[in-house]
């Protein structure tokens, strides 16, 4: 994910989100070094992820396909190459969190073996309030 690329990521992030990562915070991410990556199909912009690594483990924080673009088997094909880079990486562990509420995320991952491990009370905004977070792994 280039600089230059963060007006397209910045309307798919709007569209599919109810609470949007901001321009800023992709811009951060990129200059704080992390994973970010775009998925593109065609040339188009069908994808993203951003990831962080630690010692010896990794934290997937955001894992996007367009709404135009989903069920089509992207969010898989992202997620798996996502294991692989991770591990490429050195790290033992895939860290992320995911709302509850999000059925179409925790079959993705539950799909490829994430399991769930804990949970963060109150770590997302949500209308009127707060939304817990699962917290999943995935031993690489
Ligand atoms: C979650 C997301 C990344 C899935 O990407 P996708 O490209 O649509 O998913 P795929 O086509 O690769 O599907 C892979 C698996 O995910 C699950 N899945 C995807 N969409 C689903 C839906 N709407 N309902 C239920 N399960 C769903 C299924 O298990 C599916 O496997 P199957 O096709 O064999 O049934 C995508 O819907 C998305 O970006 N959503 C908005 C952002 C988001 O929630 N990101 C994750 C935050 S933690």
């Amino acid at each position: 994910m280039l600089v230059s690329d963060l007006p397209h990521v910045v309307v798919v992030e709007q569209r599919i989100y109810p609470f949007p990562w901001t321009e800023g915070n992709f811009r951060d991410a990129i200059v704080s070094g992390y994973d970010a990556t775009v998925l593109e199909f065609g040339g188009v912009l069908v994808g993203y992820r951003v990831m962080m690594f630690g010692p010896g483990e990794a934290h997937l924080l955001n894992l996007s396909i367009a709404d135009d673009w989903q069920r089509r088997g992207f969010g898989r094909q992202l997620l798996l190459a996502s294991l692989h880079d991770a591990r490429r990486a050195g790290a033992a562990t895939l860290f992320l969190e995911v709302r509850p509420s999000n059925a179409a995320g925790i079959a993705l991952y539950e799909g490829l073996g994430f399991r769930r491990i804990g949970v963060r009370r109150g770590y997302y905004p949500a209308d009127g309030g707060r939304e817990d977070a699962w917290v999943m792994s995935l031993p690489l």
